[in-house]
């Protein structure tokens, strides 16, 4: 069953070692640019702990994105170009060039992202790693997309669960003609570990018609092996569960771009989103299941 997801897997494995050993020559850091945001009424204020978390800039040289890692990331008023608090210093926000300055290369890796990985919570500074199949995970973001690289063709991934392989689940916002501007849960095609199912194939709709900078309340439960999303507290996917079987996963969220620049998109576009709160959970459960919400924050993003 996991052949078809580790060949490839080990396909990806060789690519990379090879880019590597391509790239190694001239790797070198991209210096992070302060940030020239710096507006916060508040600027050392904490919405959230980024304890558990490192975070993935969109710069660095080739596929190899810079990363802040903690305790850098804790420290209060740290930031840059592409986080950083919002006025009222109640968000952080993930702020995503399609194409930044000295941008990860477009060629290496097409997409760009300020993103937060998740990092194990008793030692931060090992990569968090869970299985779907065991236990109880949960975790609550309360954002809003502010701004799409494109009114026709904008996509970008607000919130992930991961390995190193494949996805269980990405929630993304489409903006396109065919979609409108839609905001779904999406379960990869290996989320239960095998190719089952045509890609993009399971998608729920969270948010139709989404108003761009609306905040919501996003929770997303893994319950020993079955998947369930709720935005604003109700219940958005099937009722019994999406079955995943992947290991070593871990959450992600922040902005991750799905556009590059193109004759229609121009390098200047920008994938925006806030986030407000985030709460996670690990454990053996019984969970409580969210109930509805209606998040009013006092926010100009
Ligand atoms: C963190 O590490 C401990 C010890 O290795 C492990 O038991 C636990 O499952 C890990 N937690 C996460 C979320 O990765
Ligand atoms: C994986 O998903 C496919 C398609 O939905 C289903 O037929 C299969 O039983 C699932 N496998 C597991 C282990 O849940
Ligand atoms: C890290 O996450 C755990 C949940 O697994 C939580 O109990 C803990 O408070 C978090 N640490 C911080 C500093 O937020």
């Amino acid at each position: 069953m996991f052949i078809t997801c580790c060949n490839r897997f080990n396909f990806m494995l060789y690519t990379l070692f090879l880019a590597a050993i391509i790239t190694s020559a001239s790797k070198k850091s991209v210096p992070i640019p302060a940030s020239s945001f710096a507006k916060s009424d508040n600027p050392l204020r904490q919405p959230f702990s980024l304890h558990n978390w490192t975070l993935q800039l969109p710069i660095g040289v080739g596929s190899d994105f810079e990363t802040v890692r903690n305790p850098l990331l804790s420290e209060p008023g740290y930031g840059n170009d592409f986080f950083h608090l919002n006025k009222p210093g109640n968000a952080y926000v993930f702020h995503t060039p399609v194409l930044p300055e000295n941008g990860v290369s477009s060629e290496n890796s097409a997409f760009t992202r300020t993103e937060l990985r998740e990092m194990n919570h008793t030692n931060n500074k090992l990569e968090a790693s869970w299985d779907t199949v065991k236990g109880v995970h949960y975790m609550k973001v309360t954002q809003s997309i502010n701004s799409i690289s494109s009114s026709t063709e904008g996509k970008l991934i607000n919130f992930q669960i991961h390995s190193d392989c494949c996805a269980v689940l990405t929630v993304r916002l489409f903006s396109k003609p065919e979609t409108g501007v839609l905001l779904f849960a999406d379960f990869d095609k290996f989320a239960n570990g095998s190719l089952t199912k045509i890609i993009g194939a399971d998608k729920y709709p969270l948010i139709e018609n989404y108003v761009l900078g609306t905040i919501f309340d996003l929770e997303v439960v893994v319950d020993n092996g079955l998947v369930y999303v709720y935005l604003n507290g109700v219940l958005k996917s099937p009722k019994e569960g999406y079955r995943s079987n992947l290991l070593a996963v871990y959450f992600k969220a922040g902005s991750y771009s799905q556009n590059v620049p193109s004759a229609t998109i121009p390098a200047t576009a920008v994938n925006e989103v806030s986030i407000y709160k985030m709460e996670l959970y690990h454990g053996d459960g019984p969970y409580t299941p969210p109930t509805p919400s209606n998040p009013t924050i006092d926010s100009d993003y």
